[in-house]
């Protein structure tokens, strides 16, 4: 079992690579992870002066929409990895969006006081920290009494084939092993009630979750492929195991098998989120 200093280390330098593939695919992902944005923000309860930290923020979402929301108040993005922050930036600067600050930081580990937040976000974060009972610790402990805790985890694979397709088509040529239950990957927190026991071990009360449907929408099957095999940690770090030929092979696999989603010059492929929001005690 690695430690936490080796699984940030480990995150830290999967994501920095991960950054071109997000940069180059934001419009696409943006798209794709859309319902999930407006799920969380529904519950987060904006105001207009709200004070909001986004944790594992990446390339931005969705401390970003919430910065837009929330034209006099303030959204601090954080992350692990400054290169997805860099993207946060740029981002922001493009959309003119000037409420936001950025720090590096592990979500176990956070630089802020107690009950400085009215919201903390977590889109697609809580799978890759080392110690997720820590984490969720932190942001209640930075959340304002009535404050709100809002994230989002993938559910099972099965119901995710936007990624299974790529995954089973790797799995034809390298041994794909299962996934550490308990060490960081994308399916990690897929279990139901999973992320609400953590919320209700951390103190926070009016847990609920709930799924939403989310659409990987490309223009074609390779377009897909491509995508997929420049973002998605779980694919990069398959592909690295195997050959050129391989690599070819598995490529022409998955267009094959992802064609059946293709429908008047668009591919759409299905999959699905939980959302998960809790409340810190008054
Ligand atoms: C799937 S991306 C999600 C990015 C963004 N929230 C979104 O939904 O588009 C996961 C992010 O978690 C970050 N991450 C991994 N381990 C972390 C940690 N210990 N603390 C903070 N962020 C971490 C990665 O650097 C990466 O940017």
């Amino acid at each position: 079992m690695p430690s936490a200093d080796e699984i940030r280390a480990a995150q830290r330098a999967t994501w920095a690579g991960l950054s071109v593939g997000w940069e180059k695919w934001d419009s696409v992902i943006m798209n794709q992870l859309g319902p999930v944005s407006a799920a969380m923000i529904e519950r987060l309860d904006i105001a207009d002066d709200h004070q909001h930290l986004d944790i594992a923020s990446g390339t931005g979402e969705p401390g970003l929409t919430i910065a837009r929301l929330s034209p006099n108040g303030r959204v601090v993005l954080t992350d692990l990895v400054a290169e997805m922050l860099d993207i946060a930036v740029r981002r922001a600067g493009a959309q003119g969006i000037a409420n936001v600050e950025t720090t590096v930081c592990s979500a176990d580990d956070l630089p802020f006081d107690d009950a400085t937040f009215d919201g903390v976000s977590v889109r697609f974060g809580y799978m890759f920290f080392p110690d997720v009972a820590k984490a969720t610790a932190e942001f209640a402990r930075v959340l304002k009494p009535g404050g709100r805790l809002c994230s989002s985890v993938w559910v099972r694979p099965d119901m995710n084939p936007w990624t299974t397709i790529a995954m089973q088509a790797i799995a034809t040529e390298a041994v794909v092993p299962p996934p550490d239950p308990s060490g960081p990957n994308m399916f990690r927190c897929a279990a139901p009630g999973q992320v609400s026991a953590l919320y209700v071990g951390a103190g926070l009360c009016d847990v609920a979750e709930w799924d939403v449907d989310v659409e990987l929408v490309t223009q074609s099957p390779a377009e897909y492929w491509q995508m997929i095999s420049e973002h998605v940690s779980l694919a990069v770090a398959a592909l690295q195991q195997v050959d050129e030929p391989a690599r070819e092979r598995i490529r022409a696999t998955a267009i094959a098998n992802v064609s059946a989603f293709e429908k008047d010059g668009t591919v759409r492929v299905p999959g699905m989120a939980r959302c998960i929001v809790g409340t810190k005690r008054q």
